[in-house]
């Protein structure tokens, strides 16, 4: 299958750090595929996303992304753990925010906002000021503002962990209902390993300083999934012992 991104011996030390977060990093990622990346706090996985978004550049190594770049989408987009919502600007305006740049008529925007404030169950809040939602409903809107571009692959970092563990659940499989008919690839980092188990295709441990790939596991449980069943918690278990 034809992968969207290919990391090949990724490096990174932040300024004159001569310690790197991350070195020789190798990873394929395939079209449509949910990729979970897991770690301690601290082991690199938010510096590694950022590389991958374009933020921040290597300082060695390769970052291939294989999307064709239109006039109207992007290549990627990113959900921050905290939403990153523009206080000054109502739901829909942050969400057309994110499209500013690419080559849209207005009434595409239009359809485009429409559509993504439908797929993330929002389109009721479109006029709220991000003051005016609850912590789940404001991750709802930045994923919203990610969809809105068409990626052919979204970045996530830790989307989840700052709502309650209802909300969680809630989003969780509300993301995995829009990416089920997206088609778009999926980079979702977590520190939660049941979390990347009950979401992901693959799931990537990464640990150590320099921090390396220690394991790239397959997670082939059929879905929709059983967050308690024996096969899934015992596959959380197993890759957390490679933390
Ligand atoms: N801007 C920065 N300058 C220097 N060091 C940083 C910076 N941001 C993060 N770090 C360090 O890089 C390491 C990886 O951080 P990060 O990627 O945020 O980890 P994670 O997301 O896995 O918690 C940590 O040791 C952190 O202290
Ligand atoms: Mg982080």
């Amino acid at each position: 299958m034809a992968s969207v991104l290919r990391l090949e011996g990724l490096r990174y030390a932040y300024g004159q750090s001569t310690q790197p977060v991350f070195s020789d990093l190798n990873l394929s990622v395939d079209a449509g595929e949910f990729i979970a990346v897991v770690g301690g706090s601290g082991v690199g996985k938010s510096t590694l996303l950022r590389c991958v978004a374009g933020l921040i550049p290597p300082s060695s190594g390769r970052i291939k992304l294989n999307i064709k770049q239109g006039v109207a989408n992007r290549r990627t987009a990113f959900v921050f753990q905290d939403a990153r919502l523009l206080p000054w600007r109502r739901l829909r305006n942050n969400v057309a925010y994110g499209l500013r740049g690419l080559k849209l008529t207005p009434a595409e925007r239009d359809v485009r906002i429409d559509e993504v404030l439908g797929l993330t169950l929002i389109d009721d809040l479109a006029r709220r000021w991000p003051y005016q939602l609850s912590g789940g409903q404001m991750q709802r809107a930045g994923i919203a503002r990610a969809l809105a571009v068409h990626p052919q692959l979204l970045l996530m970092d830790e989307p989840f962990s700052a709502v309650d563990a209802l909300t969680r659940q809630k989003l969780q499989d509300e993301l995995l209902s829009i990416w089920q008919r997206t088609h778009n690839a999926v980079m979702f980092v977590t520190h939660d390993i049941e979390e990347a188990v009950y979401l992901a295709d693959r799931v990537i441990v990464l640990a150590d300083r320099p921090a390396r790939i220690q394991l790239d596991q397959r997670v082939d449980l059929p879905r929709p999934r059983q967050r308690d069943s024996t096969a899934l918690q015992q596959l959380a278990h197993f890759v957390a012992q490679k933390l």
